[in-house]
């Protein structure tokens, strides 16, 4: 099988390095059952390089939407180390996601083909620390983290620009397809009627609402357990559309810290209209429906 000879690959590449752990594992993916069988690489990113033997380079970042400012990094080039897989251009052309997993539960998700081809880098070290530190602190949610070991950067991107995630504190970082990565989170709105092929009311919405999620809230929340574990699963086994007062979710979502002092999620006052809130919201409903229930949540 093509899969698990590019896996073989992946895993000596990964444990001829120095300080390469157990990195390699199947991703049992709950929701998806028909992909549960196939396994998809899981890089130690260090390792990986360090085995590789990948020479860091020196970037600037304009306007280092994470710390505010410019800023300069050392890094590894992130193609380069992409290149060091067999067969990762095949893997983009399939249509492939790249996956970031950050140390606190954080996940962020972009195409591998653009993370092949847009320059980003791992940064190793802020070239701006204090004498004898290799970071600045990040200030989240009141508190002051460090985003070692990785900072995925992009010297040539705008800040803002959603098609670029800047995770810090990578850890591992996982090649999937979009139905593996995203699976029970997926809204199923066709509905069977007549030919099979009507769609639910809303329809659109629940899509919009469901595309705004996967790129700004399932970095941090589940939903059937797929997604981030930094903030709380939000569909099983209580959707809070099911216990939240009605007027009150949207301005929670709009704004948690209005909320809750030192809160953990941002707000989405600048980036998220009524519009595209409402259609989260239409999602969230929808998947009230499409409950995936099991020993670890029981729907009753
Ligand atoms: C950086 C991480 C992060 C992001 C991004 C994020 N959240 Fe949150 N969210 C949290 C955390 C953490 C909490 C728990 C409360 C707190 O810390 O304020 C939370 C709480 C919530 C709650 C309340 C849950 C409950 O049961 O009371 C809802 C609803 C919610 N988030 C929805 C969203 C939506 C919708 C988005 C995307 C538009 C989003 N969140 C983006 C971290 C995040």
């Amino acid at each position: 099988m093509r899969l698990r000879a590019f896996l073989t690959a992946v895993c000596i590449l990964v444990l001829s390095g120095a300080l390469a752990g157990p990195v390699v594992g199947p991703k049992a993916s709950w929701a998806a059952p028909a992909q549960q069988a196939e396994i998809w690489p899981k890089l130690d990113v260090r390792g990986l390089a360090r085995a590789a033997g990948i020479p860091t380079v020196q970037v600037t970042i304009a306007e280092d939407p994470v710390y505010g400012g410019e800023k300069r990094y050392r890094g590894i080039p992130l193609r380069d180390m992409l290149a060091a897989i067999p067969e990762i251009e095949e893997l983009a052309r399939r249509g492939a996601l790249i996956v970031f997993h950050a140390a606190d539960g954080y996940i962020a998700t972009m195409d591998l083909e653009r993370a092949l081809t847009a320059g980003g880098v791992l940064a190793v070290s802020d070239l701006g620390a204090l004498p004898g530190h290799t970071w600045m602190p990040i200030e989240q949610g009141g508190q002051k983290v460090s985003p070692a070991p990785l900072y995925l950067v992009w010297p040539e991107a705008k800040s803002g620009d959603p098609r670029f995630v800047w995770p810090y504190q990578i850890q591992t970082i996982e090649v999937k397809p979009f139905a593996a990565q995203y699976g029970a989170a997926v809204p199923e709105i066709k509905e069977a009627a007549g030919d099979g092929t009507a769609e639910v009311a809303g329809g659109e919405a629940v899509r919009r609402g469901f595309e705004h999620m996967r790129v700004r809230c399932l970095t941090c929340h589940a939903v059937n357990l797929v997604g981030g574990d930094l903030g709380p699963e939000l569909n099983v086994p209580m959707n809070p559309t099911e216990y939240w007062k009605p007027e009150m979710l949207p301005r929670y979502i709009r704004d948690a810290p209005s909320f809750h002092a030192r809160s953990k999620m941002p707000s989405f006052r600048d980036t998220l209209s009524d519009g595209d809130i409402a259609d989260i919201l239409a999602y969230l409903r929808f998947m009230v429906g499409q409950k995936i229930c099991g020993a670890e949540t029981p729907c009753e």
